[in-house]
C-alpha cells in the first residue's frame, strides 16, 4: 500500500484527438466524472473525434448504458489552444508514436504545465525517464499505457521512470481506477510489459506468413482458436497499425540489441507500401476505409 498522498485532480487534459485519445477522454467523461479537454491541433481530426464520441453516446444510449447523457458531453469540450493546459492538473499525451513528435510537444507544454501538474504519457514503448529527462518537472511525468479500444480493454500499464515521484504514481493510480481500470506496473524497460511480449508474438506470426509455413486465416485462426484470444496476431496487427508494431518492434531491437527482435522484412515492406492495416484500408486483410 503506497502511504503517499494522491494528488487532488478536477480536471484533465489530453493532447491528440485519435483513437486513443478520444477513448481517454470518453472514460474520463464516463467512469471517472471528470471535465476533459481533448487537444488537437487538426481540425479535420477534432471532427472526426467528436463524430465517433457522438456515434458511441447514440449507441450507449440505445442500449441504456449510459445514465446523464447531457453531463458525458457537457464535460467534454475540444480546443486547439495548447495555453487552455494550464486549466488542468492532469495532462496526458496521446500522440503518435515518435520521440521527435513527443519532445516538440513537452517543450510546447512546458509554460503551461504548473510544478503539481502531472504529465502521462501513453506511449507504448519510448522511455519514460527519456521523456521526464526533457521536461520542466521530471517528478510529474509518467507512463499510462492504454489499450486499445480504450473504453473496452480494461488495463491500464503504469511506468514509473527513473524520476517519477510516489506522489505522481499513487495520483495516476488512482486516477486509473476512477476510470475504471485495472493497472499493472512494470519497470522503464523497451516496450515495457505488453509491447514486450505481444509484439515479438506478432512478429513471429508475420515470420510465419513470410516463410509460407501457413496462410494468413490458418496463422490468425490457430491462434484464436488455439489460445482463446479475440483476434489471432495477424488481424490484431492490422487493428493496432502496422507502423505502430514496425516502430515498437525497432525501439525493442535498437534498445535490447537481441537480434530475436529483428522486425520482420514483411512488416517493413508493408509499412513501405503503405499498407498500415485497418486505419490505410489495406493490411494483411481488406477493409472498408472510413
Ligand atoms: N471504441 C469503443 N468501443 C468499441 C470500439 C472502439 N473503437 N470497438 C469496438 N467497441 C465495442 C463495441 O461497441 C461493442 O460494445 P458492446 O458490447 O457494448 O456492444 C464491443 O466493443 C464489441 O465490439 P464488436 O461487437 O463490434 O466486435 P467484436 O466483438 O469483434 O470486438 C474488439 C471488437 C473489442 C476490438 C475485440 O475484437 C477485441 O477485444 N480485440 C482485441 C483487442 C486488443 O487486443 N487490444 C489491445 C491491442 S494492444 C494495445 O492497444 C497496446 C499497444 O501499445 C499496441
Amino acid at each position: 500500500m503506497l502511504k503517499f498522498l494522491s494528488r487532488h485532480i478536477s480536471k484533465i487534459g489530453v493532447i491528440g484527438a485519435g483513437q486513443m485519445g478520444t477513448g481517454i477522454a470518453i472514460v474520463t467523461s464516463n467512469s471517472a466524472k471528470l471535465p476533459v479537454i481533448l487537444f488537437d491541433s487538426n481540425p479535420v481530426q477534432a471532427q472526426k473525434s467528436e463524430s465517433f464520441l457522438q456515434d458511441w453516446l447514440q449507441k450507449k444510449l440505445k442500449k441504456n448504458e449510459i445514465s446523464d447523457p447531457d453531463n458525458f458531453k457537457s464535460r467534454i469540450s475540444y480546443s486547439s489552444d495548447l495555453s487552455k493546459v494550464s486549466e488542468c492538473d492532469f495532462v496526458i499525451e496521446a500522440i503518435s508514436e515518435d520521440f521527435s513528435a513527443k519532445s516538440s510537444l513537452f517543450s510546447k507544454l512546458s509554460p503551461y504545465l504548473t510544478q503539481t501538474t502531472i504529465l502521462a504519457s501513453n506511449t507504448s514503448s519510448i522511455s519514460i525517464t527519456k521523456l521526464a529527462g526533457i521536461s520542466k518537472h521530471p517528478e510529474n511525468v509518467i507512463g499510462m499505457h492504454f489499450m486499445n479500444p480504450v473504453p473496452v480493454m480494461t488495463l491500464v500499464e503504469v511506468i514509473k521512470g527513473l524520476q517519477t515521484s510516489p506522489e505522481t504514481l499513487k495520483s495516476t493510480l488512482d486516477l486509473s481506477k476512477k476510470m475504471g481500470k485495472v493497472c499493472t506496473e512494470s519497470l522503464d524497460r523497451p516496450g515495457f510489459i505488453a509491447n514486450r511480449v505481444l509484439m515479438p508474438y506478432i512478429n513471429e506470426a508475420i515470420q510465419v506468413l513470410n516463410e509460407g509455413i501457413a496462410t494468413k486465416e490458418d496463422i490468425d485462426s490457430t491462434m484464436k482458436l488455439g489460445t482463446n484470444v479475440p483476434m489471432g496476431p495477424l488481424q490484431l496487427a492490422d487493428f493496432i497499425g502496422l507502423d505502430t508494431c514496425l516502430s515498437i518492434m525497432r525501439v525493442l531491437h535498437s534498445e535490447i540489441g537481441d537480434s530475436k527482435y529483428r522486425p520482420s522484412t514483411l512488416l517493413v515492406n508493408y509499412v513501405n507500401a503503405g499498407w498500415l492495416g485497418k486505419k490505410s484500408g489495406k493490411g494483411f486483410y481488406e477493409y472498408k476505409k472510413n
